[in-house]
């Protein structure tokens, strides 16, 4: 299944400058394919998995006070909207005027906001397919005022410290001095508990990573073997943050029509990095991007942080 339109030759460039950079990297936004989307939803039900279920518990423990600070009848803007989950318990609890979810996955989002529609049959719903790390650009007649953005999941955590503040001004760009954003912050903790985390004995997260290999291959037409390659996560205390890789398990060479790339065993192409925040150190993240006041909820073991900014 298609995801969106044949990528331009600008990305297909840019996928290449990755597998030959040194080392080999490329943009997690590659795992979401259908299957990477699927895969995704897996995840968040893994027992080593907390984010999603601990995200979903500060939600419904501070839900009132959640739903007293941001207001009834916002236009709910979710951006990397997925499955449209959290956009269905949010919408539960603050009775919003519409619904616009955002994603680069296209067709998985559309079939998402439809089943939203299913369950809110009054409730205006919109799906938009687009890149994060691209200017969001929502429909000329979406009303400005009273909107929320909601960026749940913490999905902040895929852009370092300067990418995260870019993409906090591109979604005050979308608010009026009346709007407010609601996000959800994966927070630091034990090292072993976060590695775990994306590292599943189920061995999903590793299907998940070795999947942008299968997508690469569609868009990009490399002639990657999945088997060839081993899922790596660890936490770097340094960096505050998970990284993943997928290293070659044989010495090895990837052709494409772009490029021709050697790998030795144990070499790496770096996927993803999973950034934690403190909440403070998130907040002034925010600050920086032009969100002046916010609040926080956490849950009692301070492991996920649910966070409403104004400008
Ligand atoms: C979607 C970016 C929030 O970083 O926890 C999960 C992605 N990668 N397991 C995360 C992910 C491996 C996830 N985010």
């Amino acid at each position: 299944m298609p995801d969106l339109p044949d990528p331009p030759i600008a990305e297909l460039a840019e996928l290449t400058a990755g597998l030959l950079a040194q080392p080999a990297r490329i943009s997690p936004k590659y795992f979401y394919d259908t299957t990477g989307s699927m895969l995704f939803e897996q995840i968040t039900r893994l027992p080593e998995y907390y984010p999603t279920r601990t995200e979903a518990s500060v939600m419904s423990q501070h839900g009132e006070a959640i739903a007293r600070a941001i207001g009834p009848q916002r236009i709910v803007i979710e951006i990397g909207a997925g499955n449209c989950e959290k956009a269905r318990l949010l919408c539960r609890q603050i009775d919003p005027a519409a619904f616009v979810g955002v994603d680069i996955a296209g067709e998985f989002l559309a079939l998402s906001v439809a089943s939203l529609r299913a369950d809110f049959p009054h409730l205006p719903t919109l799906a938009v397919a687009g890149d994060l790390h691209q200017a969001i650009q929502l429909p000329a007649d979406l009303p400005t005022a009273d909107r929320l953005v909601f960026y749940p999941g913490s999905s902040i955590g895929n852009f370092d410290p300067a990418e995260a503040v870019a993409l906090l001004q591109r979604s005050r760009q979308l608010l009026g001095r009346d709007g407010a954003l609601l996000i959800g912050v994966d927070l630091v903790k034990d090292s072993e508990v976060l590695r775990m985390a994306y590292d599943d004995a189920a061995g999903v997260t590793a299907d998940f990573n070795l999947n942008a290999l299968v997508h690469l291959n569609r868009l990009l037409d490399t002639n990657f073997n999945p088997a060839q390659w081993r899922h790596i996560a660890f936490y770097s205390e340094a960096e505050q943050r998970i990284e993943m890789h997928l290293e070659a398990r044989e010495d090895l060479t990837v052709r494409w029509p772009l490029g021709t790339r050697r790998f030795e065993a144990g070499e790496r192409i770096h996927t993803e990095n999973s950034y934690k925040h403190t909440v403070a150190g998130f907040k002034a993240l925010l600050h920086e991007a032009g969100f002046h006041h916010a609040q926080a909820w956490t849950d009692p073991l301070e492991w996920f942080a649910v966070v409403l900014a104004h400008p």
